[in-house]
């Protein structure tokens, strides 16, 4: 891993700051006034204290292996498309930014070009393919993916009312609610690990799991699924608890920082995503922020599996963090 110079939240504060000079009205900075499930993911996050280990104190390793694929780091760009003010050059951007960090780039909504383009240039690329009305081009995206080499495909199940902004859903002619049969079928024809995006209860990840999904995101779809679907963070240790070693667990909605992506882990998933900071990475220095943005939060995450006496990825658990939830309104 290259030493990284400079702060998380310099990037995030430069990034922020770009995009103001360029008038560019971001509902969804992380820290901004945003949906409920992502506010309670923070306010969880935040409770959680390490308890440290500091004598003989280990080297770690955050090598790991998710999808069948070796990364560097156990963490992934969330699904990103286009929108407002990201091309699909800037999301190619960001593709490379991740590959070179050695993380996992994942794509939703975008071109099979746009596909091709990141994977030829080298990333480790899933595609997540929207729940579409319309099946028949679920299995075009999804061949698609196969075709132009991704390791693996998926699809987030939350996106069927369309996207939330605020009060209002946009983007909903398109989408609709997938069956049982339907995803089996999907699953089927993938012929790739698949990956069920937007999982928040052990109901729907037993049905993942029994549909030959290899994989879930615990996820709330930052602000723009479904406002107060339990967070992430809350549903993901119930989750992990019946499911892990069946299923590939990952978690995204919220996370900021390397000390979060040990929270996550502790809580039972395997690697964390992150989108609305890889765009403020990106904002802030392009492709360098990202890969910058990836090396700092893998440096903050071996520094505290260092002070809690982790040695690897597997030997971060429940028994190093404390909720001290019920300590807050001591603190405030
Ligand atoms: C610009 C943008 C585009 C996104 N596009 C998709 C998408 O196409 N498919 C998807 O499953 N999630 C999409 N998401 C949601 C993210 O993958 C992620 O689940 C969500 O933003 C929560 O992560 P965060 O808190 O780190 O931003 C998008 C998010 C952003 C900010």
């Amino acid at each position: 891993m290259k030493q990284q110079d400079g702060s998380i939240h310099d990037l995030y504060q430069k990034g922020k700051e770009n995009l103001n000079k360029k008038k560019i009205d971001w509902s969804y900075p992380p820290d901004s006034a945003i949906g409920a499930s992502v506010r309670a993911n923070r306010l969880f996050l935040d409770s959680l204290f390490f308890e440290t280990r500091l004598l003989d104190p280990v080297d770690p390793s955050i090598s790991c292996s998710i999808l069948g694929t070796r990364l560097s780091t156990p963490l992934f760009c969330s699904p990103l498309s286009q929108n407002e003010f990201l091309s699909e050059e800037d999301l190619l951007l960001i593709a490379r930014g991740v590959q070179q960090a050695d993380a996992l780039m994942m794509l939703g909504i975008g071109s099979e070009k746009l596909l091709q383009r990141t994977v030829n240039q080298g990333a480790k690329v899933v595609k997540i393919v929207k729940p579409y009305q319309d099946t028949e081009l679920i299995f075009k995206k999804v061949s698609q993916a196969r075709e132009c080499g991704c390791v693996a495909v998926g699809m987030d199940i939350d996106h069927f009312y369309g996207r939330l902004r605020g009060d209002r859903v946009d983007r909903n002619m398109a989408f609709g609610p997938k069956s049982s049969t339907e995803i089996r079928q999907i699953i089927a024809e993938s012929k790739l690990p698949f990956i069920v995006k937007g999982v928040l209860s052990p109901i729907d990840a037993e049905k993942a799991f029994q549909l030959g999904a290899s994989a879930i995101i615990v996820s709330n779809h930052g602000p723009s699924a479904i406002d107060f679907s339990v967070p992430s963070t809350i549903a993901l240790p119930r989750i992990s608890k019946n499911f892990a070693g069946k299923l590939e667990i990952f978690v995204d909605s919220g996370f900021k920082t390397g000390n979060d992506i040990v929270k996550a882990l502790a809580l039972g998933a395997e690697a964390v995503g992150f989108a609305s900071s890889m765009i403020l990475a990106y904002m802030a220095d392009g492709t360098q922020g990202v890969e910058a943005l990836i090396n700092l939060l893998s440096a903050e995450l071996r520094r505290t599996m260092a002070a809690t006496g982790c040695a690897d990825l597997k030997g971060i658990t429940g028994s190093i963090i404390e909720d001290c939830s019920s300590l807050q309104n001591k603190f405030s």
